[in-house]
């Protein structure tokens, strides 16, 4: 049977969204974060030109179940006939939902003219943009975007109300420049700005680390949803925990069970799509982040690191829980920091 995607995105700011999130957002934590209470989910970028020349590893990105519905497959490139090539491709496997990357600063993606290189020549990207609409449909392609290039060339508004125009689904903004980086703060007073200049929905994304980051980003921007990126991949409950503060109800943090709970479910869902090598290897990545609001984090991450199969990960997972104390949540010394991943 072929896979469809009936499932509407129903954008709203109770139903929170995972970012696409290159090197992490694979099918497997696509679907630990639906389970945490994702409501809408992301692939990581798609090369378009990778489609084209028919490359494996770039179909891998492709591998979905209706399990994960809906989710949102991101491409990028800036060629309109590569896009449209990829777009095609997408549409006939059943694919849905669809975005544009038009917000990675990464140079060997900006050197190609894509991504965030796409703020720099709009009069392209928009041809770009109504090829996708015009073979994925109306209301069913977003755009990422950021600031613009840098801070002398801020497009934002101009490149949000085009896109609107051309039929763009929603609009996600990462309100920092390109230059920028991940360097000082995401400039939520522009997510406001955009939310006020068009009536298509827009996706707050930038600075969202911990729940209480997206109800205040809501509060303050007035945006449709909010979009988790390094926040999810520190902890994938944080989807759920995020509604419950929306709804005004009470959180209780840093949670043992709840951690235990994400963490064999990450083992069982890596299991299920993926062999046991590549289940240890996730393990040992991401566990240590999702302890990293209890005491003796950094040492179960050393311990970890010298584990060679899943039987001795539970066995140290085991030990680390019972005897494990939340931290001071002042006390950042002992925490693994999520500030610094890149692009
Ligand atoms: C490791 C990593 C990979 C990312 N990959 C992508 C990507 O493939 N496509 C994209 O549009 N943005 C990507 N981003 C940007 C995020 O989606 C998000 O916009 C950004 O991290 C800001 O949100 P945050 O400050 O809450 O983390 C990535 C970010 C990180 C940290």
């Amino acid at each position: 049977m072929q896979y469809t995607d009936n499932t509407g995105l129903n954008i709203s700011p109770d139903r929170p969204w995972l970012a696409p999130l290159a090197g992490y957002s694979d099918l497997c934590f696509r679907l630990l974060c639906k389970e945490f209470g994702a409501a809408v989910v992301c692939s990581e970028m798609v090369s378009s030109k990778g489609l084209y020349y028919n490359g494996n590893s770039t179909r891998k990105l492709l591998e979905t179940t209706e399990k994960e519905a809906p989710a949102i497959f991101q491409l990028f490139g800036n060629d309109v006939d590569i896009m449209s090539y990829a777009m095609d491709y997408l549409v006939k496997g059943g694919y849905t939902w669809f975005d544009l990357n038009m917000g990675c600063s990464v140079r060997k993606v900006f050197k190609q003219g894509c991504g965030s290189s796409m703020m720099g020549d709009l009069d392209n990207s928009l041809e770009v943009a109504k090829a996708m609409i015009r073979i994925g449909g109306k209301g069913k392609v977003g755009f990422k975007f950021r600031l613009g290039v840098d801070s002398e060339q801020e497009v934002y508004k101009e490149l949000a109300l085009r896109l609107e125009d051309a039929g763009a689904g929603w609009i996600t903004l990462h309100p920092r420049t390109a230059a920028q980086g991940f360097s000082g703060t995401a400039r939520w007073a522009a997510i406001k700005e955009v939310v006020d200049a068009v009536s298509i929905p827009v996706i707050a994304s930038g600075d969202l680390l911990e729940p209480e980051d997206g109800v205040r980003c809501i509060k303050e921007t007035g945006a449709a949803s909010v979009m988790f990126a390094r926040g999810a991949i520190g902890n994938p409950a944080i989807f759920g925990e995020y509604t419950t503060l929306y709804k005004g109800e009470t959180l209780k943090r840093p949670d043992p069970l709840k951690t235990m709970h994400l963490i064999q479910r990450h083992k069982e869902i890596a299991l299920e799509y993926a062999d046991e090598r590549t289940a240890l290897f996730k393990m040992r990545t991401f566990v240590p982040r999702y302890v990293r609001l209890f005491k003796g984090s950094k040492l179960l991450r050393q311990q970890l690191a010298t584990c060679a199969g899943l039987e001795q990960i539970d066995a140290v997972i085991e030990e680390f829980f019972a005897r494990c104390e939340a931290i001071d949540l002042d006390d950042t010394s002992e925490t693994i920091s999520m500030q610094n991943t890149s692009e």
